[in-house]
Order: structure tokens, then sequence, then C-alpha cells
């Protein structure tokens, strides 16, 4: 192993930055409103079972195979594998497309900062006669490409400066000071929204079975297969698995660390903040749609609305510490993106820089992170001048196999091919790769570096043998599902489970590619 590679500063600087790649857009955004969707308390259940049993397992292997390689995705599966040597350019392409929707996300966040600042500063509601509205702010903002693109550029300086850093003095630096600012900042929120009048509907609506459905939140509770897709793809998304961002992580990660507890801990924190999350959004969000006499089956708690339009109005009704409220909530959410995006750079980033590498050249850093945001930022721009689909920007394939498959905006269009395709795919590809072309010792091996545990060895032979593939090609299916509408599910499910047939037969008849 090359001495030369850059390496974590200590094991809690590398957690915090696993965390804070985990935490993200994801928990905050995602989390509560799919939860939601999903009529609460089922999807919770289903969500913590397949991070268990699903997402931990991953987990340690992705940090596993990052350690034992030595390199980032690309490098890694190149170094162990014959038959999957391909599957790291999933890993590397996918966290490429996801930064051109994130960067803009951010950019959004920093916008809605900035106008709550500048309320608390100035009273601009007072020099213009009228609150900022969720709506009518979002739309205008949308409609504003310019001052988008703007603040994607300013998220992108951010962030890149952050990774030019380098590992140790950019990337764990930023989250050691980020993650528990972030989650101090949440408990404030979370305080202020849960004494909001009517709060307990909110709260209701999350952890009681059944209560969305019988409250009028949701029309119909979804069946257990489709919210298994949905809860699985998004603690996919959540852990920040199978996008090569942890295989990164793990390459940067030191011999005698314990794989399997660092896991542990970046799973359940993950879960926590994305349940706290939950907790500041939902009963806020709930709350304040009962209060302003909105009717509860069109309490908008999904999609960018939640963010950006019900959760300003939460603010801009809270009188004269609203404001104050939304600086710190958009600032929250600003740090929970962007220690998310630094790990998705370093993602991508760290497949050249292992290239400079293993041809002895070092001190690449500054000249790969420099290029590899500028190409992110030019994908960025084309997001958000889009607007959404508000400005029209012309998509390819836009009717691909079926009806309107990105409702016209190019976040769908990329996130389809990321979070929707390529991440169920390589999580599928390297389980079987694992479990059936190397075999799971071979993992296990790297993972004891740190310490033994035969109950976990136990454990995570069987879920990586068999139940990490067959929930993969469930999730698959169900991603299938939500992107491309043509009318029938089945299609998806025999190709989900056709797909996962071929490659475990690749993977059993492959011979095992003796490393030395
Ligand atoms: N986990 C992040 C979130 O929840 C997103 C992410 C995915 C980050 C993959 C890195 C890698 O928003």
């Amino acid at each position: 192993m090359e001495n030369k590679r850059e390496s974590w500063g200590s094991n809690l600087g590398f957690i915090m930055a696993a965390v804070g790649s985990a935490v993200g857009l994801g928990n905050i955004w995602g989390f509560p409103y799919k939860m939601g969707k999903c009529g609460g308390f089922t999807f919770l259940i289903i969500y913590i079972l397949l991070a268990v049993f699903v997402g931990m397992i991953i987990m340690v292997s992705e940090l596993a195979l990052g350690r034992k390689s030595g390199r980032g995705a690309v490098g890694a599966y190149q170094k162990v594998s014959k038959r999957f040597k391909w599957v790291g350019w999933l890993s590397i392409i996918a966290p490429f497309l996801i930064m051109s929707f994130y960067a803009v996300l951010g950019g959004y966040c920093f916008q809605y900062m900035s106008l709550n600042l500048a309320e608390l500063g100035f009273g601009l509601s007072e020099i213009f006669g009228q609150n900022i509205s969720g709506a009518d702010t979002f739309n205008s903002m949308l409609g504003n490409q310019f001052g988008c693109a703007m603040f994607t550029f300013l998220f992108m300086i951010i962030c890149m400066l952050i990774v030019k850093g380098g590992v140790s003095a950019g990337i764990e630096k930023f989250n050691k000071i980020g993650m528990p600012a972030l989650f101090v900042m949440l408990i404030v929120v979370i305080i202020r929204a849960l004494t909001l009048p009517n709060a307990v509907e909110g709260l209701k609506f999350m952890f009681v079975p059944g209560y969305a459905v019988k409250a009028g939140f949701i029309p119909e509770a979804p069946d257990v297969v489709s919210v298994l897709g949905t809860a699985g793809g998004q603690m996919f998304f959540s852990l920040s698995l199978a996008m090569g961002a942890m295989i990164t992580y793990g390459s940067y990660l030191d011999k005698k660390e314990n794989i399997v507890r660092n896991s542990g801990v970046i799973v359940f924190s993950d879960t926590l903040v994305a349940l706290m999350a939950g907790l500041a959004v939902i009963p806020a969000a709930v709350a304040n749609g009962i209060n302003s006499g909105v009717p509860v089956g069109e309490i908008a708690l999904g999609g960018p609305k939640l963010l950006f339009v019900t959760l300003q109005d939460v603010f801009s009704n809270m009188g004269a510490s609203g404001p104050l409220f939304g600086v710190i909530f958009y600032l929250l959410v600003i740090i929970a993106a962007i220690s998310s995006a630094i790990s998705l750079m370093e993602a991508v980033g760290v497949y050249f820089m292992d290239k400079a590498e293993t041809k002895g050249k070092t001190g690449m850093r500054t000249k790969v992170t420099l290029w590899v945001s500028a190409a992110i930022l030019a994908e960025a721009i084309v997001v958000s001048i889009d607007g959404l689909g508000s400005n029209g920007v012309w998509i390819p394939f836009q009717n691909l196999l079926g009806k309107s498959n990105w409702n016209g905006t190019w976040l769908d269009f990329m996130d389809c091919w990321s979070e929707g395709i390529a991440m169920p795919l390589a999580a599928m590809l390297m389980s079987l790769m694992i479990g059936w072309e190397l075999k799971p010792d071979y993992m296990l091996e790297e993972v004891h570096f740190g310490a033994a545990s035969r109950v976990f060895d136990v454990f995570y032979k069987i879920c990586i043998r068999f139940v990490v593939p067959v929930a993969m090609a469930f999730v698959l299916a169900g991603q299938l599902n939500e992107f491309f509408n043509n009318g029938s599910q089945t299609v998806h499910y025999v190709l989900a489970f056709v797909i996962l047939a071929v490659f475990w037969i690749i993977a059993a008849t492959g011979n095992k590619k003796t490393e030395k």
C-alpha cells in the first residue's frame, strides 16, 4: 500500500465526515415527506429494518472495500474483481450526476437564508408592506435564472475550497465543526416546531399507524411492496451508499479502526438525524397548514414545495422570531448539503488522484478539484436555469419508455440515472460480487483488522449473499416504477429480477481473482 495516500486525522474525524456525507438533503427533506407519503409509521419500521439488514451490510462492505484497495470506487472494483471490474464506473457517474442538482438545491438554501437574514436585519416586509410568501418567493426565485446560477456557483466555490483543502485539513475539519453545529441547530428548530399550536397533529401523522389516511392527509395507504421500494431507495441515498462516497472515505481509514462499530455509529446517527428532521419539519408544516385554514389533504408535504414553500410560510407566520428561525433552519440545511456535496465531489475526484498516484505523481488535488468542480458547475448550470422545469429547458428522451418520465425537469432526469438506476444496480452487483465471486470471508478479513466478531460474521454472510441482492432487486423495481410509468409495474419487477438472476449466475460461476 502506498504510504503517500492521505488519511483521516482521527477516527472521530472520520466518523464526523462520514456522518456529514450521510446527513444531507435526503434526511432533512426526503425522509420526512416520504415517510408522510407512505403512511408514517409503516414506513419508519420498514426503513429501520432495511437500514439494519441492508444498509449496515453495504456500509461495512464499502468501507472495507475502500480500505482494502486503498482506492476510490473505480480503482477498488478493478483491483478486487474480474467480473465486476466495471461496476466502479456506476459509482462515479452517479455522484457526478447527483451533484448537478445538489448544488442547485444548495444554492436555493443560500437564497432562502439570505432572504430571512435580510428580513431579520432590515425588516423587508415592513419596507415592502408584505410578508415573504413561500409560493411567490419560490416562483420568482425559479424565474430568476441568473440569480439561481450565481448561487449555484457560490455553493460550488465553497465546496471546492473545502475539498481542495484535503482529506484531513479540508473535509474532516469542516465536518468536525459543522456536524455538532447542525445537531444543536436542529434541536433548536425542533423545540420551536413542537411548541406551535396543533403541532400534535403532525406528530400523530408521523407516529400513529393509519392516522395519515384517517385524517385525510393522504388518500390511501400504499402497498407494502411500494413502501419497500421507496424506503429502500431513500435509505441508500441517505446513507450515501453505492455512490463511491463511502468506498472513498474508507480508503483514507486507518487499518486499526473498527469498521463494524464505525458503520453502526454512522447508520444510527443518520437515522437519528432523519427522524429529528422529521420532528422539525412535519409538525411545523402540518400545524401551520391547519392554523392557516388549508384543508388537511392539501397541506404540501412533498417535493420542493415542502422545503421552499411550506416551511417558508411557517417562518413567515411565526411573528417576530420567524426570520431568526428561518436563518437557523436554512443554515443547517446548507451545512448538511455542503457536507454531503464534498463527499460526492471527493468520490469523483479520487479517480483522477488515484490514477496519478499509480503513476507515481502526487500533489494533484488542487488541479483535480478545480476540474471536477468546473465540470459539475457546467451540468449544474443547466439544472439551475431549468428552474425545476418552470423555465422549460429542453430535456433529452423526455418520454422514454412511457409518459413524462422526468416530469419535464432536469432535476428528475439527472436523479433517474443516478439515484434511480446506477445506485440500486451498483449495490446489487456489489453484494453479488462479494457474496459469490469473492466470497464474504475475503471482505471479512479486511473488516477484522479492527476487531473480530463471530456473531457479526454469520449475520454478514447471510445478508450479503441473500438478503441484500434480493432487497436490491425490489429497490431497483421500485425506482423503475417511480421514474418510468408505462402502465405496468409488473414489467419492472420482471426486469429487476432478470437482471438479478443473470448477474447472480455470472458471480457464482466466476473464479475469485487471486490478489497478491
Ligand atoms: N446522503 C446524502 C443525503 O442524504 C446524499 C448523498 C448520497 C451524499 C450519496 C453522498 C453520496 O442527502
